[in-house]
């Protein structure tokens, strides 16, 4: 049997994944949903914000569904979201954008650069170190050519090359594996991408770059598109896959039932990509499409439906066609 381990983590993450795992129920009353509870809250109530057992009980699930989680910005409080992609090994962190006349897919590494934990705070300073290895890079280069294979695109590489020499080895590597797949590629510093991409999507379509940089394209970006209500994510390795919105848990609007589910509806959809119910996926994806077009929408994207009422008109529609 399918097994999905379902993560509501903190703050909207309570209202968004219900939402998204009603859904998932409603086309697959075959899989057996078990909830795993970690984040802020826990730590609030426990001190622990996530057991060694809860990694395991994510290992035994065939996809994660994943909501978010608060990280307060604090010495000593380590974040469960990055725990959790190291410990399965989430190297390839997928964002898909898509609007009007663009469709583009940020690819980012997931696992390293400046995330790689490697810090310290001293008395008078305090380091991180970016650590960009050649297996890492390989992977998620590789990662990136087939998602352009797929979509007989195109790969832009996002660096900073002109000042960091461990983005000069990212790039040099990814245009290595984009030559030897015959791919056509180009590359661009990131801070200029990161108006060019609102300027002329168009002109994207696979973008690679290092976590950080990743991280802050795919806010960025979600301009594109009504911002970050709006979309989802895979994270992928060898042999687990966790799909969680973009968006974080969202204090300021959290309780309130007017979050926007979608990002998390798509990253269910994702979720099923990957175990193959391509045509789940699509029901999913059209529901939205529908739903949105009536009107129904939530609050961030110039309407008035709770997250609730968006969640009922979704499972009204995919119920409708049994
Ligand atoms: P955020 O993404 O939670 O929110 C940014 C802004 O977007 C807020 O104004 C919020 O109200 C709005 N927003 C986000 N999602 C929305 C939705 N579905 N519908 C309507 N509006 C939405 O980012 P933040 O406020 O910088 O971070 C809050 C917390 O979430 C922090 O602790 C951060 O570390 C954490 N975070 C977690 C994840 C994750 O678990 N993957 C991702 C990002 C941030
Ligand atoms: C994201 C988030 C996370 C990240 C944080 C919460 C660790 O911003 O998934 O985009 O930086 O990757
Ligand atoms: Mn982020």
């Amino acid at each position: 049997m399918t097994r999905i381990a379902i993560v509501e983590g903190d703050g909207i993450g309570h209202e968004v994944i219900p939402v998204a795992q009603k859904v998932l129920f409603l086309l697959h009353p075959d899989y057996d949903f078990f909830p795993v509870e970690v984040g802020y809250g826990r730590w609030e109530q426990t001190g622990c914000p996530c057991k060694d057992n809860d990694i395991s009980a994510l290992k035994t699930a065939d996809a994660v569904l994943f909501g978010a989680i608060t990280t307060p910005p604090m010495k000593d409080y380590q974040s469960v979201v990055l725990r959790i992609r190291k410990a399965l090994d989430l190297f390839a962190n997928l964002r898909p954008i898509r609007g009007d006349g663009f469709d583009i897919m940020i690819v980012r590494e997931n696992t390293e650069g400046l995330y790689s934990g490697i810090e310290e705070i001293e008395q008078d300073r305090a380091t991180t170190l970016r650590v960009v290895t050649r297996r890492g890079t390989e992977r998620i280069a590789r990662a990136a050519l087939r998602c352009v294979h797929q979509r007989k695109g195109k790969l832009t590489i996002g660096h900073k090359a002109n000042v960091l020499k461990s983005d000069v080895f990212f790039r040099d590597i990814c245009i290595a594996e984009a030559k030897k797949a015959g791919i056509v590629y180009n590359d661009k510093f990131i801070d200029a991408l990161s108006l060019d991409i609102l300027q002329h999507p168009e002109a994207y379509d696979v973008i690679v770059t290092t976590n950080i940089f990743g991280d802050i394209l795919s806010d960025v970006s979600s301009y594109l598109v009504g911002g970050l209500g709006l979309v989802p994510s895979a994270n992928i390795g060898d042999r687990y896959a966790l799909f969680e919105p973009v968006h974080g848990s969202a204090p300021d609007i959290a309780g309130k039932n007017i979050a926007n589910p979608v990002a998390a509806l798509r990253s269910a959809a994702m979720l099923l990509e990957y175990l193959g119910d391509n045509e789940g996926a699509g029901r999913i994806e059209s529901a939205i499409t529908k739903v949105l077009a009536s009107g129904i929408r939530t609050r961030d994207i110039g309407g008035s439906a709770g997250t609730m009422e968006f969640g009922e008109a979704i499972t009204g529609i995919l119920g409708k066609q049994g």
